[in-house]
């Protein structure tokens, strides 16, 4: 286990920022990709992965998020870009995608590990992570990818809340707030993702299988893929990771 809780400071503001993590002795640095359709349950499955087994959870799609709480003018304008083609629930493009891993790279050589939610979605992104590790002489771990028939999946973006400030996610049935409309962390006000309205729900699957499904392939090829059934109770699935991660060499 890593010693420090994540906060991800240096994930958010990138740069020279970093997170003072430290990795306990005998405990093992993870590195792992989240594969998965939107609202499959990745980030819930990042939260649980990151609190137990202590890689920093790093989502781009957070990142935005974040971005989107700053002053427009404090903004980059490939940034505000970004923004408007996350609300349709289309891809940002690579070059901004790729620029903004860049810019953290303290994070990809965190000693405590990491876990990428969002990153990479296309070819051209899981290239260039390939470049990014090999020049910090790095190899994945691991690729987790999850798998839930559609309509599951659309039940779970439809009910799903997000907290404003520290990015928590619940659901109205399946895991509601103790007090309505506010986190159970940080007492922070639980919002309806932009990106969830029906018809950029639309756009987000199609960019999905568009886009990011055929990398299931592409680390299938570099025998790193580990297809793992998304039913269940976020516990259940957990349980499969581990299960599936420690028959891993
Ligand atoms: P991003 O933030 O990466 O979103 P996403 O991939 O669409 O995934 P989601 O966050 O919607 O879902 P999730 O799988 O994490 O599910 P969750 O755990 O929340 O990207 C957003 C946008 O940013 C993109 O559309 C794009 O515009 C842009 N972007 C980001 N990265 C990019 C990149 N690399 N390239 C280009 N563009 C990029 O769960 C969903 C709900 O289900 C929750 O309410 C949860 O409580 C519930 N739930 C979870 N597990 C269970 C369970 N087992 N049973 C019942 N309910 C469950």
């Amino acid at each position: 286990m890593t010693q420090a809780t994540h906060d991800r400071t240096a994930w958010f503001k990138g740069g020279t920022a970093n997170c003072q993590v430290t990795l306990a002795p005998g405990a093992r640095a993870y590195r792992l990709v989240l594969l998965g359709a939107p609202g499959v349950g990745k980030g819930t499955q990042a939260e649980l992965i990151s609190e137990r087994l202590g890689p920093c959870h790093l989502s781009t799609g957070d990142v935005f998020r974040n971005a989107k709480t700053l002053d427009p003018s404090e903004r980059t304008p490939a940034l505000s870009a970004a923004l408007e083609f996350m609300k349709r629930g289309e891809l940002v493009p690579d070059d901004t995608v790729i620029g903004i891993v860049r810019e953290r790279p303290n994070c990809l050589r965190c000693p405590g590990g990491f876990l990428l939610d969002g990153f990479p979605r296309t070819v051209e992104q899981a290239e260039a992570l390939s470049g990014m590790l090999k020049d910090l002489s790095m190899k994945l771990d691991a690729v987790l990818s999850y798998d839930l028939p559609i309509e599951q999946i659309v039940s779970r973006l439809s009910g799903r809340r997000t907290c404003s400030s520290c990015k928590a996610v619940y659901h109205v049935t399946g895991k509601p707030p103790k007090v309505a409309d506010v986190c159970d962390q940080c007492g922070g006000k639980l919002i309806i993702r932009e990106d969830d309205r029906p018809e950029s729900i639309r756009v987000r699957m199609q960019a999905y299988e568009t886009s990011t499904a055929p990398l299931a392939e592409y680390y299938r090829q570099r025998g790193l893929l580990i297809s793992i059934p998304a039913e269940g109770s976020p516990e259940d699935i957990y349980k499969r990771t581990v299960v599936a991660l420690a028959a891993r060499p």
